[in-house]
């Protein structure tokens, strides 16, 4: 796979907003040679026609990931949304552990570990955002053999939001860290990635992708981003 760019647009967009943000996208993207791949992650209430609009490009560099996922399997969990739900949506990618959810839904290790699983189970690739100080303690909260099968995105709090990207440094520093506890399939980085990231960051091939949320938010800054 090139490297892989997720637009996480989190609980932004109307139903109107997000097709709006999709022909958009779709009409100005098929201008550029597409050297990248390009995940959209939609809220779950969008996730039906997305699919069904990257479905109908027949553009192997489109892939559609969730933002989150049940822990749990099918069954009576009121509100959950899980695998079984999401057969038939194309979904190749989840993000799991994301900081949000680990403040605001007060998500431990053991339930992202529990999605992970999920994930795996249902062949969706599980994108598993850590910080510097879960690093160890998110990868002993795995199975042994689920540590390789997952995409590690490298998230610093301090950095997520505020405009200004973590520095080269810091990120091949934690990239060093990950793949000592996981051997993950993919590393990537989030946290402000924007048309001002350091170009290190964005052309270093050992970083695998980028998880971008405010800049994708708007179609011609996300395509900014995507071409440079
Ligand atoms: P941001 O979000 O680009 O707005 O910092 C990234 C993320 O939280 O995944």
């Amino acid at each position: 796979m090139n490297k892989l760019f997720i637009a996480n647009w989190k609980s932004n967009k109307n139903r109107k907003e997000a097709q709006y943000w999709m022909q958009e996208f779709l009409e100005h993207i098929q201008k550029h040679k597409m050297l990248v791949d390009i995940a959209i992650a939609p809220p779950m209430c969008d996730v039906g026609f997305v699919s069904d609009m990257l479905a109908s490009t027949k553009n192997e560099r489109f892939h559609l990931c969730v933002q989150d996922i049940s822990p749990f399997p099918a069954g009576s969990y009121t509100g959950a949304v899980g695998t079984r739900n999401l057969t038939g949506y194309g979904i190749e990618f989840a993000i799991v552990g994301h900081s949000e959810r680990r403040t605001y839904f007060h998500e431990s290790n053991q339930e992202i570990a529990n999605k992970v699983s999920e994930c795996i189970d249902a062949q969706i690739t599980p994108i598993l955002c850590v910080d510097i100080e879960n690093i160890q303690s998110q990868a002993e909260s795995l199975k042994g053999s689920e540590r390789e099968k997952v995409m590690v995105a490298f998230e610093p709090t301090d950095h997520i939001g505020t405009g200004i990207a973590d520095t080269y440094e810091d990120i091949t520093a934690a990239k060093k860290l990950i793949d000592a506890a996981f051997s993950p399939l993919a590393f990537l980085y989030g946290g402000s990635v924007n048309t001002h990231t350091d170009s290190r960051i964005m052309t270093d091939k050992t970083i695998n992708g980028y998880i971008v949320g405010t800049s994708s938010l708007q179609v011609p800054e996300f395509i900014h981003i995507l071409s440079s």
